[in-house]
């Protein structure tokens, strides 16, 4: 599961976070990796990172809402370093306002990152996917499942992810292409969890809301998408997993509220 020596991996909003994390566990693994991303001094300074483990590294600055920009990018890490075996879509944007507190250019801006961001990187990588093996991972999140309040935009957009998940799974079984969504949970100190949650008392109640109670660490999120990009995955393609302590079985959240009556 963890040999991923020659191995071309691209990951697109690579430059932090979950997805930064994801990039590092393939460059620990042995993978060239290239990460993309809107800010060119967050890109280099991922390269770096990268680098510094011990890979052969890229960063480029693209924008996901830019198809022809995101096309370029992946032109470029193809140019690079060959057949893309990895593809990670992680770009993502989010802020907590109720659908009435967002104009249509809010709602519109997370829908063009998440979702139609997801659309332009697969659809852009698919001339550079190694075939057959190439493993396609979209990050999606609880909200494309949990109808979540003040986050009508993520909600419609991931749901919309994780179905373009099932849809490609389908159009690209017969090139021997996998694609699955990974649903991480409350994630430890990341960017996500500081707009959902930007209170101590907040963070206290989002961690109460997790069976195994205790937020996740990026590196669960990085270790399934090595499991899934693995040989150990190879039937595997058009699930929606969930890495998230058990916070999507929903019936924990309503067990903390009773508890805490
Ligand atoms: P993060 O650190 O803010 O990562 C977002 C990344 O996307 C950054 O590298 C950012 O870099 C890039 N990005 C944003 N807009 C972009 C655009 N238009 N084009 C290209 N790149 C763009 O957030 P995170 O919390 O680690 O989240 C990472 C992923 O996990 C997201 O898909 C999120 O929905 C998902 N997720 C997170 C959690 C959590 O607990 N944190 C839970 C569930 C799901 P630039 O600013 O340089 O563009
Ligand atoms: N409440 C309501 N609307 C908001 C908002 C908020 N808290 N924050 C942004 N918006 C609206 C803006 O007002 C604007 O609409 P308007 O021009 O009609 O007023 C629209 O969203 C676009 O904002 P802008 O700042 O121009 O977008 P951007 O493309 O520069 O940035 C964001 C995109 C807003 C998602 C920004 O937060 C971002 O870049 N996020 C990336 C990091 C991230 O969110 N990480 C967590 C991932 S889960």
């Amino acid at each position: 599961m963890d040999d991923f020596q020659g191995k071309t991996v691209f990951v697109a909003g690579g430059s932090s976070g979950i997805n930064l994390a994801i990039a590092k566990s393939f460059a620990r693994s042995g993978a060239r990796v290239a990460v993309a991303s809107r800010t060119p001094e967050r890109v280099q300074a991922a390269a770096e990172a990268l680098r510094a483990l011990g890979a052969d590294a890229l960063g480029l600055a693209a924008d996901v809402r830019d198809a022809e920009a995101i096309a370029a990018a992946l032109a470029q890490a193809h140019e690079a370093f060959g057949d893309i075996d990895v593809l990670v879509s992680g770009a993502a944007g989010n802020f907590v306002a109720p659908a009435l507190g967002m104009s249509a250019k809010g709602f519109r801006t997370v829908v063009d990152i998440d979702l139609n961001g997801t659309f332009n990187v697969l659809r852009a990588a698919h001339a550079y996917l190694r075939k057959p093996g190439a493993s396609v991972l979209s990050i999606s999140a609880p909200q494309a499942y949990n109808p979540t309040p003040y986050q009508a935009h993520v909600c419609a957009a991931k749901a919309g992810v994780d179905m373009l998940t099932r849809v490609l799974a389908m159009e690209w079984g017969g090139d021997g292409i996998r694609v699955n969504s990974i649903v991480p949970g409350p994630i430890g100190d990341t960017e996500g969890v500081r707009r959902l949650a930007p209170t101590p008392e907040a963070l206290a109640r989002m961690q109460a809301s997790i069976p195994l109670g205790r937020f996740g660490a990026v590196e669960d999120i990085a270790d399934m998408a090595r499991f899934l990009s693995s040989a150990r995955a190879q039937f595997v393609t058009g699930a929606v997993i969930p890495v998230d302590g058990g916070s999507s079985l929903g019936g924990a959240r309503d067990l903390s509220a009773a508890v805490a009556a």
